[in-house]
């Protein structure tokens, strides 16, 4: 419906015509230009901008009224008093308004461009402002609103604006009286903008970032641009500083020298040459400070000298080749949504930079103004993205969809309705953020295809900006003409599919992997071999995993006070992606996932490999810049399995992406069977965001093999044998076997019972996210088997007693999922040997596990082990972990996914045990297994669609697991890898238990 047509004339609802109108963008705002803060010409103008004179921030409690329809909103809705209040910034579905939607890239509402449902939520927000002439412009600026906004003051229409992720700013002076003001917002749901914002997230709507009055002169400093970049010989650094709006004063500083003073004014640039320049890197991140000072008005801001480009398909920074090791971040809180102030923006970049990161890339969308400079301090690169995306196109019912497949994503990069709206989005990311030494790449957008629209894109900021290559990884769906990108960009490719694109002739443009090793629940397990590939070959730039945290709305309270965080579905909203948005590297208050532990491992600055002889070991350095031994210190130990024999620490000097090898003697030496060493780097002189001190990272070498266990002689138990079980005693052991199970039901050390239910084959797991296969398990219930026996025998050897059993596994409708041939070997200290050969089903395509499951009592709490710890690892997932000797106790060894899944296994073992203090039950296999131990069943994780609905099984369920297939990262990723898959059709199993 037309909003003019039902609004009385001249009233306040009447001038809301700009949102279903791709070519009315912002009605009334100030020319964009880059992020400054004015400050007094007395004030320290590098303070944070709070303290500026020139500066009034509104957040706070706004005066808020909602209403379902805009149909709804009062012609005059300004002058009606507010109906409640709401925090600004904030969104409003998280204040008990509508209901926080999470889609992924499904268009929220009806394909109907420029058009949006005429039941379209407005907030309208109020606040007043009182205003005291000084002779100053007063400049109100938004910083974020989602989807759009209708300014009023005192009443009267002064603008409109679109746009979620940018800044607004309207010039409301000549609006303004004495004394005390209303400002009144209009904050619509969905406007034509909705079709460009379609990015995989929460659909939240309101003033979600800061708003704020700055106070400046009419004539003033209304943009500039400044390019610093080292000269030919990297050793000085060019400085350019154009100014538009006013003249200024352009000092700079190096520290607090000042190196420069001159002017700049519209007809010239201010330029200047530092010799020895230092420059920027995200290793090393060296500002200089740059002053602009006008006749009222001084503004600072920290700068970077820095060269990036692509020379001949090689990315370079300063010269230098490297490679982004990454991650996308949203802006993304379970409390404040889309808001970040600076504190948290600033905790999650030092996390970053705690684990390795070195690049972001701001999915999909340009973050607030303010990050970028802690990125310029910190030392991120940025992928900086235009607000952008049309992913909802391949869903929508087009033809182009019908005929080009995937390529129906670009039905709007291919329509003349928004090309105007596109180059507007690309216009005011390169303006705003054009000055940041961080911001690398420009980034189209995400998702849109590629038509037109987007080719005009890319040449518009190329042409705004020709010293960073720009990004856009939608540029091969649709249009596969020849286009003017330096790169390629893709997400979630294969490995293998990267080395064919590397042997392309045709293509000899650097590759990026924007996106890849999707960290939904239990994964990434592919990181490392992404690694050992990106540095195969100059041509790659690397990539950054998707994503950091995990997005969560708050829907209520766990016993204990925390929060019980729910995903899509769980607000009640039409239609929802389910969890896909807990897809991360940090839990939603960022605590890291196991996930970030691997990159932090894998991301690490420094390797070490064996060297030229024994003792001697070579550190390769993944750093590009700088001299990993200036700031890193390395500790050495030597264990073995149950000790430690050695352990030391070395100094040393290494040039940025080259070798030195240093000397152990003590690692050459005599020692012990299964001995291993391992090298642990800690921070010093004030390493990135590390703290001296903190650890960096590891790395473990095995030194000697292990040793050749040598049996212990025994004569065989004493057993007896009836029709339907075994029952075998050896010292103070007894065992029964029940045959018509084909299990033991009872292991009584001393005369207590440590089973408390039938020991079992085991064949699944609680579905991790990447387990895309979990309905073909449940199709042939590998969860669920009917066991058939063929066969049960007793014989005595002479150490030992032998029971071998044919079995098979099963459900109705099928063939048998599994048979099973296994052999227990029963020796006259009460060890048994298990060894089993089983043949599968090969319709099972990704077999998880192969096992034993036991159930004890739950009083049997203690751990302990010797293999991959202390943190949960698997086949493709334990970079994080290493070998030794650990213990811990049930409880801690769960990994509270939100969604419950398979967790906490610890893999390459080769013996733990599991103890209520008295007795004990002990698993070895010096080849190695995986185990879990933990209170709830898989059953019971596979079953619960949250954490917080978790029933303790009452007993200790320990998985003792002769194979565990690794966990990839399939949920939007390649198939896991056939070397961590668990080989099919046959398979056999060894292990040896033993009870205390
Ligand atoms: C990508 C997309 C991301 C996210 C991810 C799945 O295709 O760019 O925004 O949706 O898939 O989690
Ligand atoms: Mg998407």
């Amino acid at each position: 419906m037309d909003i003019t047509k039902i609004a009385k004339t001249g009233s306040q609802k009447s001038f809301m015509k700009y949102h279903e109108d791709p070519e009315a963008l912002h009605i009334g705002t100030l020319k964009d230009h880059c992020y400054f803060i004015p400050f007094g010409k007395k004030q320290d103008p590098m303070a944070v901008r709070e303290e500026s004179e020139k500066f009034e921030l509104l957040n706070g409690e706004w005066g808020f009224t909602y209403y379902d329809s805009i149909i709804d909103l009062p012609d005059d809705f300004a002058d009606v008093a507010p109906a409640g209040k709401l925090p600004v910034p904030s969104n409003w579905q998280l204040h008990g308004f509508d209901v926080p939607q999470y889609t992924n890239f499904n268009f929220p509402i009806p394909y109907d461009p420029p058009y949006v449902p005429d039941d379209n939520p407005v907030g309208v927000y109020a606040k007043e402002y009182d205003y005291k002439p000084d002779g100053l412009r007063k400049i109100l600026c938004f910083e974020g609103v989602d989807s759009c906004l209708y300014l009023y003051i005192n009443g009267k229409f002064v603008g409109y604006s679109q746009v979620a992720h940018h800044t607004s700013e309207f010039d409301i002076t000549d609006e303004l009286k004495e004394g005390t003001n209303r400002i009144t917002v209009a904050v619509l749901k969905w406007c034509d903008g909705t079709y460009l914002e379609d990015q995989d997230k929460f659909r939240l709507s309101g003033i979600f970032r800061d708003v704020y009055v700055l106070s400046r002169p009419e004539k003033r400093l209304e943009d500039y641009l400044i390019t610093a970049q080292p000269d030919d010989t990297f050793k000085n650094g060019n400085l350019k500083v154009t100014v538009t709006g006013s003249k200024a004063t352009i000092r700079l500083y190096d520290g607090e020298t000042l190196l420069t003073e001159g002017t700049a004014d519209e007809n010239a640039p201010f330029e200047y040459t530092v010799s020895d320049v230092n420059l920027w890197s995200a290793e090393f991140p060296y500002l200089y400070r740059i002053e602009l000072e006008t006749d009222t008005e001084l503004i600072a801001e920290k700068i970077g000298f820095r060269k990036i480009c692509i020379e001949d398909g090689i990315l370079k920074l300063n010269g230098t080749h490297f490679i982004f090791l990454g991650s996308n971040r949203h802006d993304s809180y379970p409390d404040t949504g889309y808001y970040a102030d600076r504190e948290k923006m600033r905790s999650d970049l030092v996390l970053m930079k705690q684990h390795n990161i070195n690049s972001v890339r701001t999915s999909h969308y340009p973050n607030a103004p303010e990050f970028y400079a802690m990125c310029d301090e910190i030392g991120l690169y940025v992928i900086d993205e235009a607000d952008l995306e049309a992913h909802g196109c391949v869903t929508v019912h087009n033809d182009l969809k019908w005929t080009k497949g995937y390529g129906g994503i670009a039905l709007i990069a291919m329509d003349p309705l928004f090309k105007n709206a596109i180059l507007d989005r690309e216009r005011l990311l390169v303006t705003r953020d054009k000055n940041r030494p961080s911001v690398i790449f420009w980034s189209l957008g995400n998702e849109t295809g590629f038509g037109e629209n987007l080719r005009d894109a890319g040449d518009l900021v190329m042409k705004m900006d020709p010293t960073r290559p720009v990004h856009y990884e939608s540029m091969h769906h649709l249009d596969d003409t020849p286009n003017n990108f330096e790169m390629v960009s893709e997400m979630y490719t294969s490995p293998a599919d990267i080395c064919k694109y590397l042997e392309r002739e045709d293509e000899k443009r650097p590759f990026i992997l924007c996106e890849y090793c999707h960290a939904m629940g239990n994964g990434p397990g592919d990181l490392e071999d992404y690694y050992q590939l990106f540095v195969s070959s100059d041509r790659l730039m690397g990539g950054l995993v998707w994503e950091w945290a995990d997005h969560v709305v708050i829907t209520g309270e766990k016993e204990d006070g925390s929060p019980k965080y729910g995903y899509g579905g769980d607000s009640g909203e039409r239609h929802n992606d389910g969890n896909f948005c807990m897809d991360a590297l940090c839990y939603p208050d960022r605590t890291p996932h196991i996930g970030l532990m691997e990159v932090k491992q894998v991301y690490r600055p420094i390797r070490v490999s064996k060297g030229s002889e024994p003792g001697k070991f070579i550190l390769a350095s993944q750093l590009r810049f700088i001299d990993a031994g200036k700031y890193l210190n390395c500790k050495w130990e030597i264990t073995y399995d149950g000790g430690k024999s050695a352990e030391g620490s070395f100094d040393f000097s290494v040039n940025p992406w080259d070798k030195t090898e240093v000397t152990i003697p003590e690692a050459a030496g005599e020692l012990k069977p299964g001995s291993y060493i391992r090298f642990i780097f800690t921070a010093k002189n004030n390493y990135g965001e590390y703290k001296d001190g903190d650890e960096v990272c590891f790395d473990q070498l095995k030194l000697t093999e292990n040793e050749v266990q040598t049996v212990p002689v025994t004569t065989a138990p004493a057993y007896t044998e009836s029709p339907l079980e075994y029952v075998i005693t050896a010292r103070n052991i007894t065992y029964t076997f029940d045959r018509r199970k084909a299990a033991f039901t009872q292991m009584c050390a001393g005369g207590k019972n440590v089973l408390a239910k039938p020991v079992e084959f085991n064949f699944f797991r609680a579905p991790v996210d990447n387990d895309t296969m979990r309905e073909d398990w449940y199709a042939i219930h590998l969860n669920d088997n009917i066991v058939k026996v063929y066969d049960t025998q007793i014989n005595a050897e002479n150490d030992s007693v032998v029971i071998k059993v044919k079995q098979s596994f099963g459900w109705s409708i099928h063939q048998v999922n599994a048979r099973v041939e296994a052999t227990y070997r029963i020796y006259g200290d009460g060890r048994i040997d298990v060894s089993c050969d089983a043949e599968l089903s090969e319709k099972i395509g990704l077999l998880p596990r192969f096992g034993l499951r036991f159930f004890l009592p739950k009083e049997f709490t203690k751990v302990d082990y010797f293999g991959y710890g202390p943190i949960e690892s698997y086949i493709d997932k334990h970079q994080g972990s290493y070998i030794g000797n650990f213990s811990a106790n049930v409880s801690e060894m769960h990994e509270d996914y939100i969604r419950p899944q398979e967790n906490g296994s610890h893999y390459g073992c080769t013996h733990m045990s599991v103890s209520d203090g008295a007795a004990a039950i002990k698993f070895s296999n010096p080849e190695g297994f995986s185990f879990n131990t933990s209170e709830y069943t898989q059953e019971e994780l596979a079953a619960k669609k949250h954490n917080y609905e978790l029933e303790k099984s009452g007993y200790t369920v320990i998985c003792a697991d002769f194979a565990m297939a690794g966990v990839g990262s399939n949920a939007c990723g390649p198939v896991l890898d056939d070397k961590y898959r668990i080989p099919l059709p046959k398979i056999s199993g060894h292990m040896t238990i033993a009870l205390k």
